[in-house]
């Protein structure tokens, strides 16, 4: 009743002004302007009761004293909530007013309204929060070791809204610690696999230096382990510089054309002669209409002879190793190395291509292997855009597969048109 009394109120002044302006017209134009007039009077009110005008999209909400996320407009929210970093705003109570889609793929569902201290349980990043409630930005390391363990650097700083609002980032640093943690691995790697040969080659030269110094038998014999060693030491070295250099060019594209056939056969000839010495023969049947790749000549070369260099040390005496190459049905070239070894057990095949991994490190060694021989295969394959399949059985023998992307078709020669002529006159 009030309110109908109020909205009279509001239009007595509209409605004064029209019985005036209907009174002037009946006096000094007639009755048809009047009736002119108030059916004009009525079409406009139909239009401003059933066209109801839009309101701006992002116009900030009314803030709500409660309610500091009010004040965020909904686009914003959006934009955090998609947003890859995660982000969690929490009150001056420390609970959680908003955690955006990457906070809850971190930290799990059903965070709203949680207090900090039981949806993050971890002393730094709750001091920090503390902290930068008293206005101290900071940020601390945080790392969660479950369900796969992942490390980040927790930002906690206060926003100056009334009421005051924290807010919590993380960034993802679990990429980076792992890679400084393969460079830590592999630098103790090849420190202890070059102490191990200089160990001896320092122990057989006291000697030689000591009792042995007269005795010309063991002199010889010293020495020839003492070559062993050494070679074993350059293999290392040349490997760990193939290795980076490899990696050096990882991203820059091959540009050759090369023949894969042409390519395992050179690769074949270089190791007859240490297959021969343990009696394997090496076959390679290749299928016929094998179009090009795109590679590196010598890289290449490197590839297959490390594959059928481990075919032949692991593969059984007077054994066979076969190489077969093709052409997938997804135009993909492939050469497969065949080996009737001892096989690989299926946990180890996922490991093989780690920088120094060997399943059997005494008889790698004892083979004179350094173990980086499939690190630089990898390293090969993926400058070439290719892939590594690997197939075994325990006590059959393994299959190496590589697979590199076909050649495009060379461009045609173009016949010879001859050239419009135009002449100026
Ligand atoms: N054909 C194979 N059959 C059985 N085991 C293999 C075969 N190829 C590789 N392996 C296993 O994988 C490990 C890693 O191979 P990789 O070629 O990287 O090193 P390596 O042969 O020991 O040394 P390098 O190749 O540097 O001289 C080997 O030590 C071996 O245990
Ligand atoms: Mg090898």
């Amino acid at each position: 009743m009030v309110e109908s009394f109020a909205r009279l109120r509001a239009a007595a002044w509209p409605l004064a002004i029209g019985v005036i302006l209907g009174g002037a017209a009946v006096l000094f134009a007639g009755p048809g302007l009047f009736w002119a007039l108030v059916a004009l009077a009525l079409a406009a009110m139909l239009i401003i009761h059933f066209v109801s005008f839009q309101e701006p999209i992002l116009r900030a909400p009314e803030q709500t004293v409660d309610d500091p996320l009010s004040a965020l407009p909904p686009m914003t929210r959006v934009l955090l909530d998609q947003l890859p970093i995660p982000v969690m705003l929490l009150d001056d109570d420390e609970r959680v007013l908003f955690v955006n889609r990457s906070m809850r793929d971190v930290l799990g569902p059903g965070l709203d309204r949680k207090r900090a201290s039981s949806v993050l349980r971890n002393p730094d990043v709750l001091a920090a929060i503390a902290q930068a409630r008293q206005g101290l930005s900071n940020n601390v390391p945080f790392s969660l070791p479950v369900p796969i363990e992942r490390h980040y650097q927790a930002y906690a700083a206060r926003i100056s809204v009334s009421p005051s609002v924290t807010a919590l980032l993380l960034h993802d640093l679990t990429v980076v610690k792992r890679s400084e943690q393969l460079r830590a691995d592999f630098i103790a790697n090849a420190s202890h696999e070059l102490r191990t040969p200089l160990a001896a080659v320092s122990g057989f030269i006291e000697t030689l230096r000591g009792h042995a110094k007269e005795d010309e038998a063991v002199r010889g014999q010293f020495l020839d382990i003492m070559g062993v060693e050494a070679a074993r030491m350059r293999r290392l070295i040349d490997d760990l510089l193939s290795l980076s250099r490899i990696e050096m060019n990882e991203h820059v594209k091959p540009e050759g054309r090369i023949g894969v056939e042409s390519t395992v056969h050179q690769a074949v000839a270089a190791l007859k002669p240490l297959a021969a010495q343990d009696g394997i023969t090496i076959t390679v049947e290749a299928k016929p209409g094998v179009p090009p790749v795109i590679g590196d000549q010598d890289e290449l070369v490197q590839l297959f002879q490390n594959l059928i260099h481990n075919a032949i040390k692991y593969g059984r005496e007077k054994g066979k190793v076969q190489v077969v190459i093709g052409q997938s049905a997804d135009r993909q070239v492939f050469a497969a190395i065949h080996d009737d070894g001892e096989g690989i057990a299926p946990n180890a095949i996922p490991r093989l291509t780690e920088r120094f991994y060997r399943v059997d490190v005494k008889r790698s060694r004892e083979k004179g292997g350094t173990g980086l021989g499939l690190a630089i295969v990898k390293h090969i394959i993926n400058r070439h855009q290719g892939r590594l399949s690997i197939e075994s059985r325990l006590g059959e023998g393994s299959v190496f597969t590589v697979l590199l992307p076909a050649a495009p078709p060379e461009n045609p020669a173009k016949t010879a048109v001859p050239e419009p002529v135009t002449e100026m006159l």
